[in-house]
């Protein structure tokens, strides 16, 4: 069982949504960066449940608190970890849930991997379990926001079958991007989004979504040919994430309807160095960044805990009708922005330092 990610940078993520607590272990982070909850704590509160009316109801303020590895506001270079409580867990929503696996989400797979699973709340497979990555994806923003001027910016780009329009990802900031409660920074697009979320959460059913994400200002030379190519290791943090279903880079699946003269990225002089006039590739050829930015997209499933009657089995196989209880995100993406954003800066710091420390 894997719990750990990254090489360098290497990140080990604890807890279940309802047992004491959450959080990681960051090992590798580079000596004297300037770090303290401070810095963690906005990616937190936008990833954190009951931010909005959009969300679940379950209420937690996701307080993180670093217990190791800093000292007078500086990494020493040593573990850090970082935890958060859980707080509003409501297990009795759980109870009619013991008995029958909730269609598409992780109670059967668990209970046949294991043969024991959380009695509630889905342990390790819940979304909880993501606040970890976040907080240790906070420390990499930071190193490589200081070391490059990185900056990483996620947005909703669809919710269900409504799509956002093109957004200029040269500009785009998350400042922008947190202007609609469901994070699409086209205003006209994101009332339709609210309004399609809050439909599905009034029906008891939920709604899928797409989220895209540019990183900027990545320096050329970073990923790891063969396996460890760039756009391999990001699709692996992506796909890690709960309830996603694809992800794209560059073109995408969209690139296989083009033409090769018209899909290749012509080599132009930006300043001193070498660019592309356009971007098909997303940033990376070879698995290798180019210097341009990784343009991405993740796809992620209509959540599975729905309140709408479903006919199903037990784990008995005995015909039953299962109405799911509890506090559901209707729809994750407004949420998963922050988790995308993080994940990206675990894959990109950990290639960062591995460039680094080759470097003679
Ligand atoms: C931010 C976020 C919130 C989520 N909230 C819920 C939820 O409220 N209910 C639910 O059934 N699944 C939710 N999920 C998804 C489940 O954790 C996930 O579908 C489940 O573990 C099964 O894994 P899989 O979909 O990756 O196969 C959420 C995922 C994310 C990223």
């Amino acid at each position: 069982m894997s719990s750990s990610f990254g090489t360098v940078f290497k990140v080990t993520t604890f807890g279940e949504s309802h047992g004491k607590g959450v959080g990681a272990v960051v090992d590798g982070c580079p000596p004297g960066l300037a770090i303290s909850e401070k810095d963690i704590q906005p990616q937190l509160d936008r990833r954190r449940p009951g931010q909005s009316r959009l969300t679940t109801d379950r209420d937690e303020t996701d307080q993180v608190t670093i217990l190791s590895g800093v000292e007078d506001g500086r990494a020493l270079g040593t573990p850090i970890a970082l935890s958060v409580a859980n707080r509003d867990q409501k297990p009795g929503d759980y109870a009619s849930m013991l008995s029958i696996p909730r269609p598409s989400h992780a109670d059967y797979t668990y209970q046949m991997k294991y043969g024991i699973r959380a009695s509630s709340g889905g342990g390790r497979s819940s979304a909880r379990e993501t606040i970890g990555r976040v907080a240790a994806g906070a420390i990499a923003e930071k190193f490589l926001y200081e070391e490059y001027g990185i900056e990483i910016v996620a947005w909703v780009n669809a919710v269900g079958t409504i799509t956002a329009s093109e957004i200029d990802k040269n500009s785009i900031t998350r400042k922008s991007v947190d202007e609609t409660i469901v994070r699409c920074p086209s205003e006209v697009d994101a009332g339709k989004m609210v309004i399609a979320i809050k439909d599905a959460k009034e029906a008891q059913d939920s709604l899928g979504g797409i989220i895209t994400c540019v990183c900027r200002n990545v320096p050329a030379g970073l990923g790891e040919p063969v396996f460890d190519k760039m756009e391999a290791c990001l699709a692996q943090a992506m796909m890690s994430i709960p309830a996603t279903k694809g992800f794209e880079i560059g073109s995408g699946f969209a690139g296989t309807q083009m033409l090769g003269s018209r899909h290749n990225d012509p080599f132009i002089l930006k300043g001193e160095k070498l660019g592309t006039k356009t971007n098909f590739s997303g940033g990376v050829q070879g698995g290798i960044t180019n210097g341009e930015p990784i343009v991405f997209r993740v796809a992620f499933k209509p959540p599975a805990t729905i309140g709408i009657p479903q006919r199903t089995v037990d784990f008995e196989g005995k015909q039953t009708v299962l109405e799911a209880k509890g506090r559901h995100d209707p729809c994750v993406v407004p949420r998963a922005v922050a988790i995308v954003e993080c994940m990206a800066a675990l894959v990109i710091g950990d290639f960062a330092l591995q460039q680094k420390y080759r470097e003679p």
